[in-house]
């Protein structure tokens, strides 16, 4: 069993794994779009976190993880756990780094699709970035999920242009540094 991580299971790894493969999904984009109550918001102050889009054009990278032989279903509820609010698990193709070429296997995700309670959906990077300068959870703060996310995607994921991250980076340091 595989999962493929694409927001804070890229830099946050709580879980044990066999193996861990870098490569894409085609057909989604990451946005912030899904409110958080749990982890980097509250009921009634949600911060915001990404979920995937439906995209035909996009293609988002990320990390794909064994999760240890005989103890999937184990790990899985863990991982279950963590992405309660709002995510649910789905099937997708996940294509290896290049020049790795095997055929894509099949991976779990988790996504916050648009019918879940604590989906936000689109706004300006205007607005999601200042709603993330003032949010905070019992997992830390909103601009350090941002910030956590936006580094790794930068060091390990080069291949991911990502413009809605890292134009919410820009914008949250920028307010940050004028505050
Ligand atoms: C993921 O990382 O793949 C799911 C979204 C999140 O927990 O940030």
């Amino acid at each position: 069993m595989w999962v493929f991580g694409y927001g804070s299971l890229i830099w946050k790894v709580d879980f044990p794994y066999e193996e861990k493969r870098i490569g894409y999904i085609k057909g989604f984009s990451r946005r912030f779009w899904q409110g958080s109550t749990d982890h980097r918001g509250v009921p009634g102050k949600p911060g915001r976190v990404v979920t995937l889009v439906e995209d035909p054009e996009g293609c988002v990278w990320g990390v794909a993880y064994k999760l240890p032989t005989g103890r999937e279903q184990e790990v899985k509820q863990q991982l279950d756990y963590r992405e309660k609010g709002g995510y649910r698990v789905m099937v997708v193709a996940f294509h290896p780094r290049p020049p790795l070429s095997p055929p894509p296997s099949q991976t779990l995700l988790y996504i916050g699709s648009r019918d879940n309670p604590n989906y936000l959906g689109p706004a300006s990077l205007e607005e999601i970035a200042n709603q993330i300068v003032c949010s905070t959870g019992p997992s830390g703060q909103n601009t350090e999920y941002l910030f956590e996310l936006a580094d790794a995607v930068r060091s390990i994921l080069p291949e991911d242009n990502d413009t809605h991250l890292f134009g919410l980076e820009t914008l949250v340091r920028e307010k940050i540094q004028r505050s």
